[in-house]
Parts: C-alpha cells; structure tokens; sequence
C-alpha cells in the first residue's frame, strides 16, 4: 500500500519566529490518530529546528526545497544533500517549477542532484509539471515523460522505492486556478502508467504520486479521493496550520 503523504513547501516565506510557531500549531492541530505522512519543508536555515521539532511525532518530518548538484567544495552559498542529512531531514524537494524556471535548472542537472540525495540516504520529492502553452499546445503528456525519464529512470528498482513524484502544473500554482480532478487524475494515471512500463506494478502501485497547485481544504477531499492521487504538495496553504492540518486529514 502507497502512502498518503500531505508536504508543506514553505517556499521563501517565514522568519524563523513565524516558522517555527507555525511548526508549534500544525503539530498541535494534528489529531493523535492522524494518519497521513506529514512532510514539513522550511528554508534551509530553520531545516535542523524544525526536524527536531518533528522528531518524536510520528509521521512527521522535515524536508529541504532543494540540494546542490555538488558533493561539497568551493560552492559558496550552496547546500549540500550531506549537510542536509545531518539535520535531520529524510527528502529533499528536487525540480520545482520554480527552481526549474528561475534557476535554469534542466533534466540532466536534476539527475545529478537526486545522486547526491541517495548518496546521503534521503529520499526525493520529484516535481514535474507542464506550463499552459504547453498544455494549449497538447505536448504535456510529452512534457512530463521527459522531465521524469530524464532525469529518474537511470534508477534501479530499489532506488526507485525512495522516490515521490509531485505533479505541480505550473498554470495552477499559486495562482488559485486548480487543475480539475479529471485533469489531475488523468495525469496521475499517466504518470503512473509511465512507471509501469519502466519498473512493473509493484513500484509503480508503491510510489506516491503526489498534486501540487492551489490545493485548499475545500479542494483536497475531492482531488484526493482520485484512484492516482495520493496526496498534496501544498504552497500558499501549508502557511497557515488549520489549512494545512484540514488538508492532511481530507484521505
Ligand atoms: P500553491 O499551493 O501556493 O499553489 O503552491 C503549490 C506549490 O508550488 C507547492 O510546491
């Protein structure tokens, strides 16, 4: 059985008062019997606080927005994936649009990058999604295959067990425009059909695919409730702790 995950990437948003308060309210507002796998995802700078926050909770941890494609080194300002391992965290967010758009960041570079997350044993959130002209035009399905093959299926098997994908249409985010769930599903079913001919049912029924774009409360039950939609990675409302706490409980 795959598992339910609800992420939170906080983006570049919250000092570290507001952040970790927020950390405070989500873990207090989760119900005891909670059942879905809560991934908190805070700048770089609160990362160690926050996983240790989450240390005793079951079902909650901490994850990085990005890593460096580079081991360590002369790299002024970067992050690696092994300094990363050593707060605490257990994934690293790979591939946002937003990185991909502002940072240039291609296919290739991705690849490198989810080498160096398994070569310090955390697992990957991998986001992939098209842009509207893309959609418009009829080349997402396209789109999505490349962004993941590239990028993904030099993986083995065993590999592929630590991999969650996030599919983000980049028309949805942040926006307040949210994929229908026919739209949402139809992408899902895709992307987990693209892991059946590449890794077999057993993978492609284990990993979580998760949707990402203006996900709300009063949208999560119904995206959610999709045969291939295994839960959300959450931007604006993962800001807010009834938000995001309503949304980890709409399974
Ligand atoms: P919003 O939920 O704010 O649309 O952001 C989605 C997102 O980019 C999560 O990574």
């Amino acid at each position: 059985m795959r598992k339910n995950i609800v992420a939170g990437n906080w983006k570049m948003n919250l000092n570290r008062s507001e952040g970790l308060t927020l950390v405070e309210d989500v873990l207090s507002k989760l119900p005891v019997d909670n059942k879905t796998h809560v991934i908190l995802a805070p700048s770089f700078v609160y990362l160690y606080k926050v996983a240790k926050m989450c240390s005793d909770i079951p079902k909650v941890v901490a994850a990085s927005q990005d890593c460096s494609a580079n081991e360590k080194g002369a790299f002024t300002g970067e992050v690696s994936a092994s300094m990363i391992a050593s707060c605490s965290a257990r994934y690293v967010v790979l591939g946002h649009s937003e990185r991909r758009t502002n940072f240039t960041e291609t296919n290739e570079l991705l690849k490198t990058k989810v080498g160096q997350v398994f070569a310090n044993d955390l697992k990957v959130i991998f986001c992939c999604g098209e842009s509207l002209a893309q959609r418009e035009n009829g080349v997402h399905f396209d789109w999505i295959k490349s962004q993941i093959s590239e990028s993904l299926f030099h993986l083995s098997v065993e590999e592929f067990k630590n991999i969650v994908i996030a599919y983000e249409p980049i028309w949805a985010i942040g926006t307040g425009v949210t994929a229908s769930t026919d739209q949402a599903q139809v992408v899902h079913a895709f992307i987990r059909n693209l892991l059946v001919e590449k890794y077999g049912n057993e993978v492609a029924e284990g990993t979580s695919i998760l949707y990402g774009g203006s996900c709300q409360p009063n949208n999560a039950i119904e995206l959610f409730s999709q045969k291939d939609i295994d839960g959300g990675l959450i931007g604006g409302a993962s800001l807010n702790a009834d938000d995001f706490v309503a949304i980890t409980q709409s399974f």
